[in-house]
């Protein structure tokens, strides 16, 4: 299901000065269509991923710091002044769940569940669990379908078998009507099929294969030519 079917940036040219605007991906960004369940957000490392997710969220009425629309708690005014420029065009179905992921704030969002919300929900006390043990906890108890899903890095928790984990639990959310936004680094998440990948880069933000994206083709460079790859970097076994 598509609940956000398209996000458009109502500030004109001219007026598009300050951050976030000074970086190369969001300056000249009119328009981005999310067409399928699974949209992932790629490039890379402050190539605006974050900045555009954040404004997403703010707009689909989630806390800046990460959660769900219940959680109204604030610990640090970081984002971007981009979601008052954005507007989300939504379809005529209304999300019934919804959940916003920043990795970096996680703990907060634990605090948060631990605080507010009744902890069955959760499978318990997100606070006496791992890093990775606690975001599987909140995919598998927490997040039940019929939900817009917007999840920054959610791999920098898990381990392999968690992110496959992961693919299969966004395939059952998919099917119960969900729409997920995931911004990732990771190649095993963004092999999910049928997902629209969007890169950001300097480029703008476009629409790239999967085969094509550098995470798949550096990996698996990578691993097809360890040993010659880690003496180019000057690395010798
Ligand atoms: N509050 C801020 N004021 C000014 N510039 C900022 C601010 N926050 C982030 N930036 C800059 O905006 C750019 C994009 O940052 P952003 O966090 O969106 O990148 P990202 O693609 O999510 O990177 P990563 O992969 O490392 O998470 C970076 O160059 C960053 O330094
Ligand atoms: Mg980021």
């Amino acid at each position: 299901m598509i609940y956000i079917s398209k996000i458009r940036n109502n500030r004109p040219l001219v007026g598009r000065t300050s951050y976030p605007y000074n970086i190369p991906s969001i300056i000249n960004l009119e328009e981005l269509k999310f067409r399928k369940e699974v949209t992932f957000i790629i490039g890379e490392n402050g190539s605006g991923k974050s900045t555009l997710v954040e404004a997403i969220a703010i707009n689909a009425g989630f806390n800046p710091e990460g959660g769900s629309r219940n959680f109204n708690f604030s610990t640090q005014d970081s984002h971007s002044a981009l979601f008052e420029d954005i507007q989300l065009i939504r379809t005529a179905n209304r999300n019934k769940d919804g959940f916003f992921l920043r990795a970096e704030s996680f703990y907060n969002v634990a605090t948060a569940v631990d605080e507010y919300i009744v902890q069955d929900s959760y499978g318990g006390s997100l606070h006496e669990r791992s890093h990775g043990e606690s975001f599987l906890a909140l995919l598998h108890h927490r997040l039940n379908g019929k939900g817009l899903y917007i999840f920054d890095e959610p791999e920098s928790a898990l381990s392999i078998i968690s992110q496959l984990n992961m693919l299969t639990r966004i395939r059952q959310l998919v099917e119960k009507s969900s729409q997920f936004i995931i911004a990732t680094h990771s190649p095993i998440l963004m092999a999910y099929p049928d997902a629209d990948i969007y890169q950001v880069s300097a480029e703008g933000i476009n629409l790239v294969a999967y085969e094509d994206t550098e995470q798949y083709r550096l990996t698996k460079y990578f691993m097809n030519n360890r040993t010659k790859m880690l003496s180019e970097l000057g690395i010798d076994l």
